[in-house]
Order: structure tokens, then sequence, then C-alpha cells
């Protein structure tokens, strides 16, 4: 098996040492089948501009496709020490054509196979991701749908700030998930170029068809700068941010699940099929797939971190530090979509406890604002109903009492504008019905937003 360099070595060869320090075979394997089909591609390229004859042609695809097929089944071993993929499959074809062989790396870099590649792998994986948060709102649109009655406390601050439909609230998860899916389609747009023909620097003094690789590969444009195509991962950046945010997202929503399935928050139930038990504690139920959404985040950003400093610093063009950029993205694209998958099947288990979440909206403190809101409809500046409102809670605070243990006459001592009507406010129907803008909780505003969702994800 020979090298894809050499020439210019002592025939000692490499140190077992150097050689699996320098070796990214590891990782970029799952490259296999793109760097096998483009260069398949580059092959009928040479042959198209008279490189290698029609039969050399023929017999490289004939093994191409032999390794293809072997990718596909999972039975391509990678035996032997090799660098990386590209020397990887020229070794398996020169297995079997070592004539033909020599004249498949013509015209071309691995500086440039290796961004080829690894943009192919970018739009496979984009297109995938997409397709899996599509997934994750279906189910968190069916989730809402089925519970379109259920009210829990709005929190800020983690405090219960003021009753929403729990449908509003899921609602908002796909809102979330919505932006990712944009930010990774936005992405896609820079991923379609073709850079093959830029060479290891300088492009190539053979005659090649740069546009028949790119329509071949099914990319849109081919790069224009020789020296930016073979040293961009802006690519690669945008993508693994974009993939930060997901990871962002669902360990919020994770953390939501979390907080809202213990006893002190009650509000749902997780399917048993998703949760674990404790080796001590026999009453346990832990939410341990939502912890490691929540927890394993940390290795997408950490790995959005890593690409940018390895990026920061570089000088034009490649330099094999880039070697090192492909580990975080890989990883963030098979955990994200991991993660969404298993998501959108955890979401169908989850029951809503109506009971124990209208509970915690009984509270009437959870209902200032509406009171304040009522006093501003009379009339009332809305800094005077603030303060208004304010001193009617801070008074059935202290006197450990409910605003509707008021008298009529104890209102009017803190305001001339309420009357008993303002009692019909301090419920969770009235006040949720009573919210008028776009976009509110308000059930019908929440079931207008539920009927868009459907007609968008079908
Ligand atoms: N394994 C390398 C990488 O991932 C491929 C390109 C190597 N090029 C070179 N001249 N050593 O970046």
């Amino acid at each position: 098996m020979s090298k894809l360099w050499g020439g210019r070595f002592s025939s000692r060869g490499m140190d077992p040492d150097v050689l699996k320090f320098t070796s990214s075979i590891g990782v970029d394997k799952a490259l296999a089948k793109h760097d096998c089909i483009a260069t398949k591609v580059h092959v009928e390229m040479l042959a198209k501009c008279g490189y290698i004859t029609e039969d050399d042609k023929k017999k490289l695809a004939e093994a191409l496709d032999e390794l293809l097929g072997k990718i596909e089944e999972g039975s391509f071993k990678l035996e032997g020490n090799h660098e990386d993929i590209h020397s990887a499959i020229h070794s398996f074809v020169e297995g079997k054509l070592p004539e033909e062989a020599k004249k498949m790396h013509t015209g071309r870099s691995r500086n440039e196979q290796i961004v080829n590649s690894v943009r192919l792998y970018c739009k496979e994986k984009v297109l995938l991701v997409k397709e899996l948060i599509k997934l994750f709102q279906t189910s968190l649109l069916s989730l809402a749908e089925e519970n379109q009655g259920a009210v829990v406390p709005g929190y800020t601050h983690l405090n219960r700030a003021q009753p929403v439909l729990f449908s509003h609230l899921v609602v908002s998860y796909i809102e979330m998930l919505e932006r990712d899916w944009g930010r990774l389609n936005d992405a896609s747009k820079r991923l379609d170029v073709s850079v093959m023909g830029s060479g290891a620097i300088a492009g190539s003094a053979l005659k090649l068809d740069r546009k028949f690789v790119c329509s071949q590969l099914g990319f849109k444009e081919v790069s224009r700068n020789s020296i930016d195509a073979v040293s961009d991962r802006d690519f690669m950046a945008e993508v693994l941010f974009a993939l930060s945010m997901v990871a962002v997202h669902l360990s919020r929503i994770a953390e939501d699940f979390i907080l809202y399935s213990t006893l002190e928050f009650g509000f749902i139930d997780l399917g048993d099929e998703f949760c674990t038990g404790s080796s001590l504690m026999p009453q346990k139920k832990n939410p341990d797939v939502l912890e490691l959404v929540r927890g394993k985040s940390s290795i997408v950003l950490g790995g959005l971190t890593s690409l940018m400093v390895l990026l920061k610093g570089l000088p034009h063009s490649y330099n094999r530090d880039l070697q090192d950029d492909k580990k975080p993205l890989f990883e963030a694209a098979e955990l994200i979509s991991e993660e969404l998958a298993i998501m959108a099947s955890l979401v169908k288990t989850i029951q809503v406890k109506k009971e124990t979440a209208s509970k915690a909206v009984e509270d009437e403190f959870l209902y200032a604002t509406d009171l304040a809101e009522y006093l501003v409809g009379k009339g009332v500046s809305f800094a005077d109903a603030h303060e208004i409102v304010g001193k009617i809670v801070k008074h059935c605070a202290e006197k450990n009492i409910n605003i509707s243990d008021l008298s009529v006459a104890e209102l009017k001592g803190f305001s001339e504008e309420l009357d008993e009507e303002i009692f019909s406010l301090l419920n969770a129907g009235n006040s949720i019905a009573g919210k008028k803008t776009e976009g509110s909780t308000n059930p019908d505003m929440v079931r207008k937003e539920i009927a868009e969702w459907k007609k968008k994800l079908r």
C-alpha cells in the first residue's frame, strides 16, 4: 500500500507514534461515503477532460462502486494504518487496480477533498436535522392540541407570574424550534459551494471541468477563490452554531419538563420508559433522559468554542490544525439528531395533571395585573393602578387573607373605581379569556396559533 506522498521522504516510513498522532481516520471515517462519491465524480471528470481513458474510468468507477456498497452495508473495514479517509479509499482502489489508481489523484489535493466531503456531509446532516426538528415540533403540537383546556402558572424569575394555557407554553417551544430550522436553512445556502479545482491552494495547471464536478455533486455554485476555498470553515462554524442553538433550546425545554414533573410542581407526568429508577431509593422515578439532554448540551457548546478557537489564529491557507475541525461538528450533528428524535417520542408520553396545575393558579395574587388593567379600563393611569393594586396585595399578605375576602367598602378604601365586579377577575378562566392581544394566552388566539402550525407542519 503506497502513500499519497512519499517521494521526498526517506524509505524508513512514518514513525508509528507519529502516524497515530497525526491520523484522523477515527473521525473522518464518517466521510467515507461522501469521499467515495466525490472520487467517482472526479474520475468521471478526468475522463471527460482526457486525463484518463474511458477504460480506466470504467474500472475505477467499478472499484469505487464496490467500495460504496461496502460502506453502505457497513462492511468497509479500515485495515492498515491510514492517515485519513482519502488515503484509505485510495489504498482500497490501489489494492484492486494498482496501475489505474496511480491516475486517480490527478489534479486534486486532500486540502480541497476534505472541504468538499465535509460540505457534502453538512448538506446531508442539515437536511436530516431539519426533518427531525419538524418531527419534534409535530409531537409538541399534538401535546398542545390534546391539552387545550389545561392552565398552568406562567413563571418569570421562576416565581408564579400569571396563569397561561399549557398549550400556549408548548407552542412557545415550537416557535423556538422554528427559528432553529430557519438558522439551519440559512446556513445551508453557504454550504452549497463546490471547491474542487482549487488544488492545494493555487488551483491547477490541468484543464479540469469544475462546473461538471459541481453539478454532478449537486452543488449550486463553484467557489471563486482557491485560497479561500481550501481554508474556509465558516460554513462549519455556522452549522455548529445553529446546532448549538438547538442544544440550548433542547436544554431549556428539558429543564421545564424536569421542573414540571417534580412533586414540587406536579404539572406533568413523564412516561416510565423515559425515566429510570434509583438503585437505593425504591420510590424514585428520575427524569434521566431530560437531564442528559440538558447536560449534553455542554458537549455541543464546548465544540463550538473549540472550533472557533481553532480557526482564530490560523495563517492562510490550509493548515493541519484544520483536521481537528470535524470532531466537534460530527459530535454535535449526531447528538442533536439523536436528541430530537428521543424528545419527539418522550413528548408523546407526557400526561398533563390538570388538577394539580389548576390548584397552582388559585392564588389570587396571580391576578394582580388583571386588576391593574381593569382599573386602567376605568380611566385610572397605569402608574396609579399599579400602586393601588400593590397596596391591596400588601394589605392582604400582611393579614394573610385573599383579595376576595375584602368587602366592597374596604375595596373602595383603596380606590373608588373598585367594586364587586372585580371578584370575577380573580380566576384563571376569566384572566385568560380576558387577554386581547395577538399572540397572548387567550384561548381563541392559542387555538388560532395551533391551527396555523398544523397547516405549516403538515
Ligand atoms: N486529514 C486532513 C484534514 O482533515 C486532510 C487534509 C490533509 N492535507 C494535508 N496536506 N495533510 O484536514
